[in-house]
């Protein structure tokens, strides 16, 4: 059903941050291979995503077809292999009469477009938001919704208007993720004003999450952009924290990096179960922003079964310290209806990076971070 395609956060892998208009056939197959043989299927990744600029031209009965010398096998073939793979494919389409990338868009064509993709064997769509003047956003997604559901094999709806029509208010109904901001940039933390655009690190993204929890749950999510990890910008700290505060937010996970050549320490953080754990967590509750201290911002979030995982974000560039009395911390969700307070129940301490326990809550908690690294913990009671 529609509605259960993404109870959990979706996990894969899309072509747009390091291939950007060049994808081919040859390359996606790699890429599901990659997928498999670096265990990042086995940590629960799912879906390899095609992004923009897959398309050749509509024939003259109004049929999308690829274009043929990226693609000469034909998108079914490649659904197949993919599908063989045990993984699942995903494609890319936008609202208006062009894609982004100046490809045919889906305008006018919504429900022949949605049929021609069941057609294929495809299992997601991110449909964008480029060239759609005239358009409002509701509408447009509603009428690529109600295709895809008509055309009747389960899709994954990937709402991609930027947040521009507040797409939490109305996307629950329409897809499984919405995308909440314009595109990422290959950096941490890079606030730069271009005139025309801001380019956004991912801590710039991660300052805008935080008043958009009580929108996600499970089978609608919040989906502040695809993974940079492991694209060469940013240091291991900062692929971890990237990772962490991803997984914190719920966010759909899903990796922008070359699978086939990516390093050992790359795939450690692309593929840590523990941290993954976080993000799939059956509750779907987004990570609260608890405090910030001397650059070190405090996360929380409630897991299944009583647990919650706490993180530690050193946004400076130097270290800094933590000391952590947890009777202090007493912290009410509203969203999930909980309050953590290790007053009344005491809890043991996992670190979900060194994948090592650290004692309970009874004892205090003393730590210096690295710059721009995390401290990730789960307490379990
Ligand atoms: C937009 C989207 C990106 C990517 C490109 C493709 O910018 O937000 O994620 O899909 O288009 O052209």
């Amino acid at each position: 059903k529609f509605e259960e395609l993404a109870l959990t956060p979706p996990m894969g892998w899309n072509s747009w941050n390091k291939f950007a208009c060049n994808v081919d056939e040859a390359m996606i197959r790699q890429m599901a291979d990659a997928m498999v043989s670096s265990g990042m299927k086995d940590a629960g990744y799912t879906y390899i995503n095609i992004d923009d600029c897959w398309h050749g031209t509509r024939d003259s009965l109004g049929f999308i077809h690829p274009d043929v010398k990226r693609f000469p096998s034909g998108m079914k073939a490649l659904s197949d292999y993919v599908h063989s793979k045990g993984l699942k494919l995903g494609i890319y389409s936008d609202a208006g009469w062009q894609t982004c990338g100046g490809r045919p868009g889906s305008r006018g064509y919504e429900y022949q477009d949605a049929l021609t993709y069941a057609s294929w064997g495809i299992d997601y769509l991110k449909y964008d938001w480029c060239n759609t003047d005239g358009l409002k956003g509701e509408g447009a997604y509603k009428t690529m919704s109600a295709a895809i559901r008509k055309a009747g094999r389960p899709v994954v709806l990937s709402i991609c208007e930027w947040g521009t029509d507040k797409p939490w208010l109305w996307g629950p109904s329409v897809g499984h993720l919405w995308r909440t901001t314009g595109d990422i940039s290959n950096c941490f933390d890079c606030l730069e004003d271009h005139g025309s655009w801001k380019s956004l690190g991912a801590m710039q993204i991660l300052d805008m999450q935080d008043t958009l929890r009580a929108y996600a749950g499970p089978g609608h999510w919040n989906d502040p952009d695809m993974l940079e990890i492991g694209n060469g910008k940013m240091t291991p700290a900062e692929d971890r924290s990237h990772f962490s505060m991803w997984a914190m937010l719920c966010a759909p996970l899903i990796a922008g990096n070359d699978l086939r050549t990516m390093s050992r320490e790359t795939r450690k953080v692309l593929a840590n179960k523990e941290v993954i754990a976080v993000n799939q967590d059956p509750l779907g509750i987004q990570a609260l922003k608890y405090n910030m201290k001397d650059s070190v911002q405090t996360w929380i979030k409630p897991l299944k079964n009583g647990d919650w995982s706490v993180g530690f974000l050193n946004r400076s560039v130097s270290p800094k310290m933590v000391n952590i009395n947890w009777g202090e911390m007493v912290v009410t969700d509203t969203v999930a209806k909980r309050t953590l307070n290790t007053n009344i129940a005491t809890y043991s301490l996992r670190d979900l990076w060194l994948k090592k326990d650290r004692g309970t809550t009874k004892d205090p908690l003393n730590v210096s971070i690295p710059a721009h690294d995390i401290l990730l913990l789960r307490l379990r009671k």
